[in-house]
This record gives structure tokens, sequence and C-alpha cells, in this order.
């Protein structure tokens, strides 16, 4: 149920301090490598504009072979606040990264230390710094050293079952100088199965004084209400929740704030969501753009009827107008029907 209680409010209404930097908002979009580009980030923004996003994870080896900051490092003016996440093992070139950083506006460097993927844990980036304290250690002192914006971590609960260190990790990347913990409660042998952890959280939360964040999981206001009064987190990061669904970080700020439930967003809406994403891909990626905007309008596309077939032909597209026109086609039935959610079908697989 979605009750607050009175501390709970309290703590809602009061700003979060992340060191020098005070966030207006509890309610975090996660970095999501593939996803959380400047276009997507504008949409999350349009309904959350206090909350803190992330660029998706940047590897600063990559970057120190680089004249040019890379797209996925662009921030626009207007979207603070903003974080640009890095990865690698080796504390210097993290350190040049994050100066790096520093020059396209961003308001803290977050440092992955929870990425699953082999290709990165093989080269000890990611969740393999969680088998390494020391080199993690030696990650978060050289940023903080490097910059005069906070420094945040985010990772896991450890490597697998048998190895959940969290609890002293997380102690020694705040004596090194982390200002924020974000936790996704799962281990890195689980991927991003099974459910979230979140009575790690809760202990975590109990051995530190910076703020700890909550991830994993958190798919509707209830569930970011129960994390909250559950771990005791100072607030609450969305990830997989979002995907195709860029209403969820404010829907669930909008509750923190006032209390208030928005309404759902109508297939209607979401499907004109889908086409103003899809545009924007085209305009600032191109072709590249397009490939990438498949994988959104098939999550754009999940739960409605009939969504099956329209996101098999999304999956396929090559142009803007390829994805319009299969985009409208719903949109126009559900206009010709009246505006019933229940007639929103595929024109072919409309029941005669
Ligand atoms: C497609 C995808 C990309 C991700 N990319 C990143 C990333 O770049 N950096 C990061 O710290 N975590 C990344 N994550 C992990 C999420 O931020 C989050 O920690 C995880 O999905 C758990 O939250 P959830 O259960 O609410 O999805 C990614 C997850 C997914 C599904």
């Amino acid at each position: 149920m979605n009750i607050l209680s009175p501390a709970l409010k309290a703590k809602l209404a009061t700003p979060l301090t992340i060191g020098s930097f005070t966030l207006e908002s509890r309610v975090f979009q996660s970095p999501l490598s593939g996803v959380t580009d400047l276009v997507f980030r504008r949409l999350v923004r349009r309904y959350a504009p206090k909350s803190m996003m992330y660029t998706e994870m940047v590897s600063a080896s990559e970057l120190s072979h680089l004249q040019k900051l890379p797209q996925i490092m662009e921030i626009d003016p207007n979207e603070q606040p903003i974080s640009i996440q890095l990865f690698d093992c080796r504390p210097d070139f993290m350190a040049q990264a994050a100066r790096k950083a520093l020059v396209e506006g961003t308001k803290t460097i977050d440092i992955n230390m929870g990425c699953p993927v082999n290709k990165i844990t093989k080269r000890g980036g990611g969740s393999s710094l969680l088998r390494q304290p020391k080199v993690a250690e030696a990650i978060v002192r050289e940023v903080v050293e490097a910059v005069d914006i906070p420094v945040t971590v985010k990772t896991r609960i450890g490597w697998n079952d048998e190895e959940i260190n969290i609890l002293e990790f997380a102690r020694r990347m705040q004596d090194a100088g982390a200002q924020m913990l974000t936790l996704h409660a799962r281990t890195r042998a689980q991927g991003y199965h099974g459910m979230a952890r979140w009575e790690w959280i809760k202990k975590v939360k109990q051995v530190l004084s910076i703020p700890v964040i909550a991830n994993g999981d958190i798919f509707s206001v209830e569930a970011a209400v129960r994390c909250l009064a559950e771990t005791g987190a100072d607030g609450v990061m969305c990830s997989r929740g979002t995907l195709g669904y860029p209403f969820l970080v404010g829907e669930i700020d909008r509750f923190f704030q006032t209390g208030q439930i928005l309404p759902a967003p109508t297939p209607v809406e979401r499907l004109q969501c889908a086409k103003e994403h899809l545009q924007g891909l085209w305009e600032y990626k191109g072709e590249r753009g397009i490939r990438q905007s498949r994988k959104h309008m098939a999550w754009y596309c999940k739960g409605f009827s009939g969504a099956a077939q329209l996101r098999d032909k999304l999956s396929r597209i090559s142009s803007i107008e390829e994805g319009f026109q299969l985009l409208n086609l719903p949109l126009i039935a559900y206009a010709e029907r009246g505006g019933a959610y229940k007639f929103l079908r595929f024109p072919q697989e409309t029941a005669p």
C-alpha cells in the first residue's frame, strides 16, 4: 500500500546532500548502457525535472585514446542534474577521465563497480572490483583527488553467494572518499535474475554515514515506498522499470513530493512517446539511431493487445518513416474506435 509514514514523509521533504551537492529529488534514473543517452534522458526529464540522471557507462581506457569526447558523454546544458559514470580498473586512467568529464558539466562522478559483463570484469572493471577492494579504494582516492565535485560508487552486494562482502567493501569506499553509494542488491552471479535482496541495503545503510541509494526491482511507486520503508535508504534508483516507460521516475517522484498517484499513461500516450523517442534518435544519431530504436520500440509496445505483431515489425525497421507508419496504425485504430483502450489493437489482429 502506498502510505508514507511520518518519518518517511519528513525524510522525503528534506533535500538529499551528496557531499557539496544538493538534490531536490530522491528518485534517480540509473545509468543503462545502450539506453540512457541524451534522447532517452530528455524524455525521463520531462516527467522528473529534479531527478538525477546518469550517462551510459564510459570506459576510461577508451577515453584515453580519444581526442574528442565521445557522444555518450554529451550533456545538454539544460539537463541538470546529471552525472557521468566511468568504469576501468586503473586509478590514473579514471582520474584522467574524471577531469575530462568535468568539462562536460557533470555534477558528480559515478564509478561503476557493479557491471557483471564478462568483457568488463575480465579486464578488472565493474563488479570484479568487489574482489579487489584495494584497487577499488585506490580508484576512489585518485578520482576524489582529481576533481572538486562529489565522487560516488554504484556496486552490488558481492561476487556470488559465497562472497557477499558489501558491508566491508562499502565502508572502505566511504573511507576512501566516496560521497554516496548506490547498491544494486544482487550478487554479480545473479546478473539480473532472482529478487533483489533489499535486506542488504538495510544493513549497508546501518553502517554508512554517506547516503545510500537503493537499486533493484523498483518497478512501481508501491515498490519504491516499500523499499524505502524496509531499508531506510536515502533514495531509490529505477532501472529496467524505465525501459519503454520513461514515466516511472516522474511517477515515483510525484508521489514522494506530494502523495499523489499520477494516472498511468494511456496506450496512446505511450505510443506518442515512442514516436518522439524514435524521432529523437533519428535526429541525434541518424541510421545508428534507427537501429538502436528497435529495442526501445519493442519495449514501448509491451502489454498492448496486438502488440506481439507490432513489436515484431518494429524490431526490423530501417527508417523513421517505417517506424512512424507502424506506430500510427494502432493510433489510427484507436481514434477510429472512439478511444476505448480495449480497442487498441493492431488492425490485422482485430477481432471481427
Ligand atoms: C540494459 C541494461 C544496461 C545497464 N547498464 C548499466 C550501466 O551502464 N551502468 C551501471 O551501473 N549499471 C547498468 N545496468 C544495471 C542497472 O543500472 C541496475 O543496477 C540493474 O538493472 C538493477 O535494477 P533493476 O532490477 O531495477 O533493473 C544496466 C542494466 C541493464 C538492464
